[in-house]
């Protein structure tokens, strides 16, 4: 089905006011499309929305699976995510040339160039939230500075040039939370943070 995006887009690029090459377009795959035979399917559906033969970007939406076919964000549509398996074939994706990038830093130096600002949304990851206040990478920094595992988290999204949109139901943590400005973590332990994992890191990204 042809949307309404599409359709504007099409104008768009018929009539010249810009050309393809010119916008940057993102879309994401969504989490009732993590089997790797649906992936091209649903990028296909996105590409045909949207009147595209590419787009410059595809981004895994999150890394939490949903049941084929269910609607809306609830407990009983999860089933267990298998992110290399979806990495993998997103990868295809990359080669397949319809989804020009599909990691991140490409997506920060894009933005960068052209004074986008980004902000990080859910920093503390609270559906991950132990895997990451207990990262030994993160938590060796937090040793040397004397601060609290979230603080070090979020200042690392701040001297990334990102702002960080933690959120906290604790007066005491929402207070901590703010008291990230005027210290900074050195350069030679931000570098650690490049050390760590991503779940699929070990999958060949592809962050040309
Ligand atoms: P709580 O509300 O009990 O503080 P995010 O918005 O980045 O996804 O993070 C939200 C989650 O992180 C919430 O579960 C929140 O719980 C928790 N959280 C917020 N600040 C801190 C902190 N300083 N230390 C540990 N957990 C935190």
């Amino acid at each position: 089905m042809k949307s309404s995006i599409g359709s504007a887009l099409k104008k768009l690029f018929d009539e010249g006011v810009v050309k393809r090459e010119e916008v940057w377009i993102t879309s994401k795959l969504w989490c009732t499309d993590h089997d790797p035979e649906d992936e091209p399917k649903a990028l296909d559906k996105t590409l045909q929305d949207l009147q595209l033969d590419y787009v410059d970007l595809y981004l895994i939406h999150w890394p939490v699976s949903m049941k084929k076919g269910s609607f809306g964000i609830k407990p009983e549509h999860l089933t267990t995510p298998n992110i290399p398996n979806t990495w993998r074939a997103m990868e295809a994706l990359y080669d397949s040339g319809k989804a020009r990038a599909i990691g991140q830093p490409k997506l920060h130096k894009f933005c960068k160039s052209k004074g986008i600002h980004l902000s990080g949304f859910s920093p503390l990851s609270s559906y991950h939230k132990d895997n990451l206040l207990n990262n030994p990478v993160l938590n060796m920094v937090v040793e040397k500075l004397g601060k609290t595992p979230a603080q070090v988290a979020l200042r690392w999204g701040l001297q990334a040039g990102h702002s960080v949109l933690p959120k906290s139901a604790n007066e005491e943590r929402i207070k901590s939370n703010f008291d990230v400005f005027d210290w900074s973590i050195p350069d030679d332990l931000i570098a650690k943070f490049s050390e760590i994992k991503q779940a699929s890191d070990e999958f060949n990204l592809h962050f040309s």
